[in-house]
């Protein structure tokens, strides 16, 4: 299963939603700071109680795989890579949204599914390289799942009443 790989990323851009509800009161990383086009840098929806939850519940995702399917990962700094780069993704396309002036919350289709992956396989890809298993037409494999998960996932915390948007 491809997509067994992802998995810390997953878990480590799910899980910001549940702790930050969790949390009740969060801070923002950009501490409510405007960016030079007037709007905010990041917006309120990028927390530090959300950030330290995705790295934390990420990186035991990481190791309990790692402990299960011992190939699967190269080791430590490929999973620290999978989580951290999702978490910086996912904040990259905060950034993104912002600077194209789609409020907090609001819908940037692909960027809000994809981001995160992007983010994650990237920072994979610059530290230890992308796994020689995978190939062009996986990635395009894992990118249409995660598109499909994210969707239905945020649907089904829309319904937990975790989220306020169904998207
Ligand atoms: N979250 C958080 N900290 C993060 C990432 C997410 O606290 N670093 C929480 C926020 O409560 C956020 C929710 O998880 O509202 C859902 O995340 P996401 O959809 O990425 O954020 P949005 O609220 O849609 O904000 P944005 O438009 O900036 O993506
Ligand atoms: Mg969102």
């Amino acid at each position: 299963m491809t997509i067994i790989y992802v998995f810390p990323a997953y878990v480590a851009n799910a899980a910001p939603v549940v702790a930050s509800r969790l949390i009740g009161r969060t801070h923002p990383i950009d501490r409510r700071s405007i960016f030079i086009d007037g709007r905010r840098l990041l917006g309120d929806g990028k927390t530090y109680e959300g950030l330290f939850s995705g790295v934390i519940c990420g990186l035991f995702m990481g190791f309990i795989l790692n402990f299960l399917l011992p190939p699967l990962f190269r080791g430590i700094i490929e999973i620290l890579a999978l989580v951290i780069g999702a978490v910086l993704g996912d904040i990259g396309g905060a950034f993104l949204k912002r600077r194209m002036g789609i409020p907090r919350g609001r819908a940037a289709p692909l960027l809000d599914q994809l981001g995160f992956l992007a983010g994650s396989l990237m920072l994979v890809a610059i530290a230890v390289g992308l796994p020689a298993w995978l190939d062009a037409s996986l990635l395009l494999y894992i990118a249409v799942i995660t598109l499909l998960l994210h969707v239905g996932t945020n649907a089904a915390a829309y319904f937990l009443g975790l989220k306020d948007r169904w998207y």
